[in-house]
């Protein structure tokens, strides 16, 4: 068995650096085997074909096949798994949600060619920003696959707070688990720390002797670093997250197939699941299961993170909303 990929925007930044990754069996497993389909605009194919010739020069044992096309029936003919990435990144001082009307326009006929042409099984992952409302976009467009196939990334957000908090506490990443974001990747986001352990324990019993007041902290200082750490690597660096955006991808596509041993985060179709309106792709804590995300249920926020879920939601329909107006979905 071989798995077909399809990576939109192949030829820029976060595709050259999730092509070799996953030509290695980083996101799918060691034992399966791969065939990638690089879609990119005229202009980019050029750096696309490049990143093919280099797939090739690095001999990967697991890689059966590249196709490089400008075509997206071709693009996404029989793909398994479809990569979301092709749209422009913001710069200095933009919020993402400012991309919408240079990037929507993009999603809807993909959408649309993923349905006409994607084998019956395919999962998409949107990375493009604005990631939610992009594939929100997708998915509107993508008739007859059913609207959980279509997911946004948000677990580079969990990622950095897991990141964030291990460096706070003095502990390797690995130690923190269940550190959910709700709602938007943008600024609006909330990584949810109610839930997270260090090591097992409760992290609410190990941050207080550390930070103080930890709610002045999570709104002042943490919550704050969080959702703006996309700003911050584009200040820094000169340009947005590349090699974070792709591992954080790769984490995301290997848990939906192979399953997740613990909570994670992920954009995905809202059936009304604490209070998120219907339809709306919004960040949840998930688990994956048997290829399926699952909305984890039975959680409490309280009025205090309920606030923060609430505002978060609130842009996600006012994102939709806008999109609805320019006719996108
Ligand atoms: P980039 O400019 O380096 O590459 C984008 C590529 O997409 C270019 O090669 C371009 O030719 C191609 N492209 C544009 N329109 C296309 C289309 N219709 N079909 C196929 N390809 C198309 O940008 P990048 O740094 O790789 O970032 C890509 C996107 O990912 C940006 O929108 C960025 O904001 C977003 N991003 C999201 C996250 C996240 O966590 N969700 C993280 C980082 C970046
Ligand atoms: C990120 O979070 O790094 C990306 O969404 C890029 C951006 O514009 O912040």
């Amino acid at each position: 068995m071989a798995t077909t990929v399809t990576i939109t925007g192949a030829g820029g930044q976060i595709g050259y650096a999730l092509l070799f990754r996953i030509a290695a069996g980083d996101m799918l497993g060691a034992n399966e085997r791969v065939r990638l389909r690089l879609l990119e605009i005229p202009q980019g194919i050029g750096a696309a074909e490049g990143a093919a010739l280099e797939l090739q020069d690095a001999a990967f044992p697991l890689l059966e096949h590249v196709e490089v096309t400008d075509d997206p029936a071709v693009g996404f003919d029989a793909a398994n798994q479809v990569l979301l990435v092709g749209a422009r990144p913001r710069g200095p001082g933009m919020e993402r949600g400012d991309l919408l009307a240079a990037n929507g326009g993009i999603f809807g006929p993909q959408g649309a060619a993923i349905a006409a042409n994607a084998a019956s099984d395919v999962r998409v992952t949107v990375v493009g920003n604005p990631a939610n409302t992009n594939a929100l976009i997708a998915a509107a467009s993508a008739d007859g696959v059913p609207a959980d196939r279509f997911t946004a990334l948000t677990r580079l957000d969990e990622n950095r707070a897991r990141g964030l908090l291990a460096q706070i506490l003095g502990v390797p990443v690995r130690s923190i688990q269940r550190l959910p974001i709700w709602g938007n990747h943008s600024a609006t986001q909330f990584p949810d720390i109610s839930h997270t352990t260090v090591d097992g324990r409760p992290v609410l019993d190990d941050l207080a002797e550390r930070v103080g007041d930890v709610r002045t902290w999570l709104e002042d200082t943490f919550i704050p670093r969080v959702a703006k750490r996309g700003a911050e690597i584009i200040s820094v660096r000169g340009s947005s997250s590349v090699a974070s955006a792709a591992s954080a991808t790769i984490d995301h596509v290997r848990d939906w197939v192979h399953g997740t041993a613990n909570w994670t985060s992920a954009a995905v179709v809202s059936r009304g699941e604490y209070g998120v309106p219907e339809g709306l792709i919004s960040s949840f804590p998930v688990q994956a299961v048997d290829g399926r995300w699952q909305i984890i249920d039975g959680l409490e926020p309280d009025a205090w993170a309920r606030t923060r879920i609430d505002a978060s939601v609130a842009e996600l329909v006012e994102e939709r909303d806008a999109v609805q107006k320019l006719g996108l979905v």
